[in-house]
C-alpha cells in the first residue's frame, strides 16, 4: 500500500480545518444569501439539492444570514415542503436538532409556470426582500438553482433577470445537465441564457465535476514530476472510461426515454473526466486557464459517428409505464471510442462506456499501458504475459475512491515467473477523511465564486458538436440498440468490440 502507515499520510482533519478558517475571513461568509431551488418538488432537489445545502449548514459553511426557498408549481404549504424534504435530510444522518435548524430556515412558493412572472414578484417581494433587509448586512447575495427540465431553463432565466436579481451583491444561477439535446438546442438555450446573463452569472453544473477522484486529477497529474513524461501515447496504449449502474431507469423513464445514455452520462460527465485526464497542463490554477485546457482536448476530438459505436437496451426497458413509445430504440448501453488529435494522444483510443440496468455500480478511468519492449531475458511464455497482461492502472471514481497500479512482478520466492501485484491507495484509508457529496463541493464554489469546476458555453458547444452527428444518426435511421439482459454486462459482443477498438487508432 503506498499508505499503510498513518504517519505518513496526510493530516486530512488539520487541511480541513485550514479551509473553514480560510471561508470565514471571504467577503460573502459575513453577508446575507439568499438560495431559491427552483424545481424543489423535484427528485434532484430532495435527494441532492437539500441535503447538500444542508451539509453546508450542518458544516458552518453558509452565512448566519440565509434563507433558502423553494420554488415549483406544486402547491405545498412551507410546513408541508418541510416534511417532505424530513425523510431524505433524515437518510444523511446528520443531528436531528441540526436538521429542525435547517428546516426552519426552509420556505416554499409556487406558481403557475417556471416563468410566472406575479409568483415570483410575490415570492421576492415578500419572502426574500424582508428577510435580507431585516439583517444588519448591506449585502445580500442570491443563488438560484435551477432544478428543472431543461426545456424550462429558458423562461426560469427570463423571470429571474426581470424580478430576481440581488441590487447590492451578486446573482449567480446554476444550471443543471442536459445543457440541451444536440448542438442546435444547445445553441439556443445558450442565446436565451446570454440575452439576460454574462458568463460569471452562469454555473453550468456536472456533478462529476465534484467527485473527488475527478477534483484530485489537476494535482495527481501535474504534482508528481514522474507522470508528465509518460502521460501520452509512448506509454499509454489505451483510456476506458466506464459508468455502470445496477438499475434501470427507476421512474425517471419519461425523461430518460427522450434523452437517452449518451445523453445522459456520456457527452456530459464521461467526457468531462475524459478532457481533465487528457488535457495539456493549464497555463496556471484559474477557473478559465483550466477550461482553456479543456477545450484544446474538445477541439482536437474527432466527431463521432455510428461506427464508432456500440449501442445496447436492457431487456423489459420500455415496460417502465413512463415510456410511451413501447417501440422505442433508445440506448440504455453505449460505448464509444474517441479519437484526440494531439501530439500527445494521436493513436491512442479513449473508450468512454455508460450503462443502466449492467452487474454492479462503479465509475473508473482504466489506463492500459504498452507492453515493455526489451526485458532482456524474456521467455515466450512470460512473452505472452505481458501481452495480455500489460501493466494497468485505475482510477475509481465510485464506489470506493480509490487509485491503483496492476503491475507485473516477479512471482515471490524461487520461481522467475511473472505475475501480479498491485499498489493501492485507497481513501477509505486515509484517516479522519471527509468525503463530501459532490453538489455540496460544487455549490461551495458557486458560494465562492469558483467557476473552475464548472462548464463554460464554449467547452459545452464544443462537447455538442462531437455528439450531435452520432445523435441525429441514431434518431433518425432508428438503428436499434442491441439486447441485453437486465443485470449483466452489457450486450453480448461488448468484449468482443472492447478488444477491437481499444487497438491503437494510427
Ligand atoms: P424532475 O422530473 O423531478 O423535475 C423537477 C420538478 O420540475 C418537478 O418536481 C416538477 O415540479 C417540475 N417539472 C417536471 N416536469 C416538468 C415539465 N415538463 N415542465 C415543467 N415543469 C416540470 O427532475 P429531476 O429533479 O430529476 O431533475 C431536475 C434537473 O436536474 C433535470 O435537468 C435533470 O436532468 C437534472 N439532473 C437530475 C438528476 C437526478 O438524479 N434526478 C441528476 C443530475 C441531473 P412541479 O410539477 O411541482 O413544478
Ligand atoms: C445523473 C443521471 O446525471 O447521474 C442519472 O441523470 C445517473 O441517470 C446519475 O443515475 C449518476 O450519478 P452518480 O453520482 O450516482 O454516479
Amino acid at each position: 500500500q503506498f499508505s499503510s502507515n498513518e504517519d505518513d499520510v496526510l493530516d486530512v482533519s488539520s487541511a480541513t480545518n485550514s479551509i473553514h478558517e480560510a471561508i470565514s475571513q471571504e467577503s460573502w461568509y459575513q453577508q446575507t444569501l439568499s438560495v431559491v431551488v427552483v424545481g424543489a418538488s423535484g427528485d434532484l432537489a430532495k435527494r441532492k439539492t437539500y441535503p447538500s445545502l444542508l451539509k453546508l449548514f450542518e458544516e458552518n459553511l453558509l452565512p448566519t444570514d440565509s434563507i433558502i426557498y423553494g420554488y415549483a408549481r406544486s402547491c405545498k404549504s412551507h410546513e408541508e415542503f418541510r416534511r417532505h424534504l424530513l425523510p431524505h435530510l433524515k437518510k444523511t444522518g446528520t443531528n436531528e436538532i441540526i436538521v429542525k435548524d435547517f428546516l426552519s430556515k426552509c420556505y416554499y412558493h409556487s406558481g403557475k409556470t417556471y416563468g410566472d412572472k406575479s409568483a415570483y414578484a410575490d415570492m421576492i417581494g415578500d419572502g426574500l426582500v424582508p428577510f435580507e433587509e431585516s439583517t444588519k448586512n448591506t449585502v445580500s447575495n442570491r443563488l438560484f438553482y435551477l432544478a428543472v427540465p431543461p426545456d424550462v431553463f429558458g423562461e426560469s432565466g427570463v423571470v429571474i433577470k426581470t424580478h430576481g436579481m440581488s441590487t447590492t451583491g451578486w446573482t449567480r444561477v446554476v444550471i443543471e445537465k442536459p445543457f440541451g439535446r444536440d448542438l442546435e438546442s444547445c445553441d439556443a438555450l445558450l442565446q436565451t441564457l446570454s440575452e439576460n446573463f454574462e458568463e460569471h452569472h452562469l454555473y453550468r453544473i456536472d456533478h462529476y465535476l465534484g467527485k473527488e477522484i475527478v477534483q484530485n486529477m489537476l494535482m495527481f497529474r501535474f504534482s508528481n514530476s514522474f507522470w508528465e513524461p509518460i502521460w501520452n501515447s509512448d506509454t499509454i496504449e489505451s483510456v476506458v472510461i466506464t459508468f455502470k449502474e445496477p438499475f434501470g431507469t427507476d421512474g425517471r423513464g419519461g425523461y430518460f426515454d427522450k434523452y437517452g445514455i449518451i445523453r445522459d452520462i456520456l457527452q456530459n460527465h464521461l467526457l468531462q473526466v475524459a478532457t481533465l485526464f487528457a488535457m495539456e497542463p493549464p497555463k496556471n490554477e484559474d477557473a478559465d486557464a483550466i477550461r482553456d485546457a479543456k477545450v484544446e482536448v474538445l477541439k482536437n476530438m474527432e466527431i463521432l459517428s455510428l461506427q464508432d459505436c456500440l449501442l445496447g437496451q436492457y431487456d423489459g426497458y420500455s415496460d417502465d409505464p413512463t415510456i410511451t413509445n413501447k417501440d422505442t430504440n433508445c440506448p440504455t448501453y453505449a460505448a464509444i471510442r474517441c479519437k484526440i488529435n494531439t501530439p500527445r494522444w494521436t493513436g491512442v483510443p479513449f473508450i468512454l462506456q455508460a450503462g443502466k440496468a449492467m452487474d454492479e455500480k462503479v465509475c473508473d478511468i482504466q489506463v492500459r499501458f504498452k507492453p515493455a519492449k526489451s526485458f532482456p531475458s524474456m521467455r515466450r511464455s512470460s512473452k505472452n504475459f505481458f501481452e495480455n497482461a500489460p501493466a494497468e492502472m485505475v482510477m475509481r471514481l465510485q464506489p470506493d475512491p480509490c487509485i491503483f497500479l496492476n503491475l507485473n512482478i516477479k512471482s515471490p520466492g524461487l520461481s522467475t515467473m511473472p505475475t501480479r501485484g498491485n499498489m493501492v491507495m485507497r481513501y477509505e484509508d486515509m484517516p479522519n477523511l471527509s468525503n463530501p457529496d459532490a453538489y455540496t463541493r460544487l455549490l461551495l464554489d458557486v458560494i465562492r465564486g469558483k467557476q473552475g469546476s464548472f462548464v463554460r458555453d464554449d467547452e459545452l458547444r464544443f462537447s455538442w458538436q462531437i455528439f450531435t452527428p452520432l445523435l441525429h444518426d441514431i434518431d433518425d435511421t432508428k438503428v436499434r440498440p442491441l439486447p441485453y439482459r437486465y443485470g449483466s454486462s452489457g450486450p453480448a459482443n461488448r468484449e468482443a468490440w472492447m478488444a477491437e477498438m481499444t487497438k491503437s487508432v494510427l
